[in-house]
């Protein structure tokens, strides 16, 4: 598949005005195609999430065009953005924004909801978006009845629920113990070998080796953009069958969107990776 799901062209996204007006992006061309996953880096500040936020449609530029399908976001009328939105964006953003009076099948099945689906259709997908994070005994739970850890993927399964033809996602993993982050990663990358387009912001060169492209952010610019085995110095074939202990890789799962198992040492690693040496000193944020 080659087609165009996002296209940013010489973005640019100033907030406020005069002396003190802030450039959070400062002229950004991206695309990203279905079944690719682009991770983007930059320190804090450098414009990520604003740049995720105009990709989803949840902002619009000041300046340039974002086109999701073909679609320029600017161009719509408020209730067909918010259509969009709702069908073919999935966000997990970097505060969960969970709903604390729905349980965690409501608040992932509100968006299918919302968009006309029946209550049952909704909670059908729900429940099956939970199954394939490992996640079927959280269904009944409020958000303040489960850890951090269990609402960032809760987080996540609602952003994949439905046939959503871009995911975004703003460090899905900061609150995951290592293992659990890898499984979510997982998630993504076979969500996009399945057809979706993803941009994945992560601070970790370990998460960017999921990606096929790394996109590096400064004060608002893309200042690098690279493949992601050079970014995480580490080889990286997506394609090839994972080493022993590892499944299949993630595109050729009979059931889209599994998550490879733990290997024996209970790692899990990009299908294809070996160490990550090196390449989670520089975070400094695993424990
Ligand atoms: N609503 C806003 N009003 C004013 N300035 C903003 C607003 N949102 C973001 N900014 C500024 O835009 C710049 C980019 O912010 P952004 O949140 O995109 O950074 P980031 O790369 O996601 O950072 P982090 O890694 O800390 O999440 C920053 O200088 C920020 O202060
Ligand atoms: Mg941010």
């Amino acid at each position: 598949m080659s087609d165009l799901v996002l296209r940013m062209t010489d973005v640019y996204r100033v907030h406020g005005s005069g002396p003190t007006a802030v450039r959070a992006l400062d002229g950004v061309s991206l695309s990203v195609q279905a079944g690719e996953l682009v991770a983007v880096m930059g320190p804090s500040g450098s414009g990520k999430s604003t740049l995720l936020n105009l990709a989803g449609a949840l902002d619009l530029p000041t300046a340039g065009v974002v086109e999701i399908d073909g679609q320029s976001t600017s161009s719509l009328r408020p209730a067909d953005l918010a259509a969009l939105r709702r069908r073919r964006v999935g966000v997990v953003f970097q505060d969960l924004n969970l709903i604390p009076s729905l349980t965690a099948a409501e608040n992932i099945g509100l968006p299918l909801e919302l968009d006309g689906r029946r209550v049952s259709e909704a909670h059908r997908a729900a429940v099956g978006a939970l199954h394939e994070l490992g996640l079927d005994e959280l269904a009944d739970r409020y958000p303040d009845q489960m850890s951090g850890g269990q609402q960032q993927r809760v987080a996540i399964a609602r952003a994949l629920v439905g046939d959503r033809r871009l995911v975004l996602a703003d460090e899905p993993t900061g609150a995951l113990d290592s293992l659990t982050g890898e499984g979510v990663l997982a998630v993504l990358r076979a969500r996009c070998d399945a057809g979706a387009a993803g941009l994945l912001v992560t601070h970790e060169a370990r998460h960017a080796a999921w990606a096929d492209r790394v996109v590096y952010l400064r004060d608002g610019r893309v200042v690098d953009s690279t493949e992601a085995y050079s970014a995480a110095s580490m080889p990286r074939a997506r394609h090839t069958p994972a080493p022993s202990g590892t499944s299949p890789s993630p595109g050729s799962s009979p059931v889209a969107g599994m998550p490879p198992a733990p290997g024996p040492s209970g790692a899990v690693t990009p299908p294809g990776a070996t160490a990550s040496v090196g390449a989670h000193s520089e975070s400094g944020r695993e424990g």
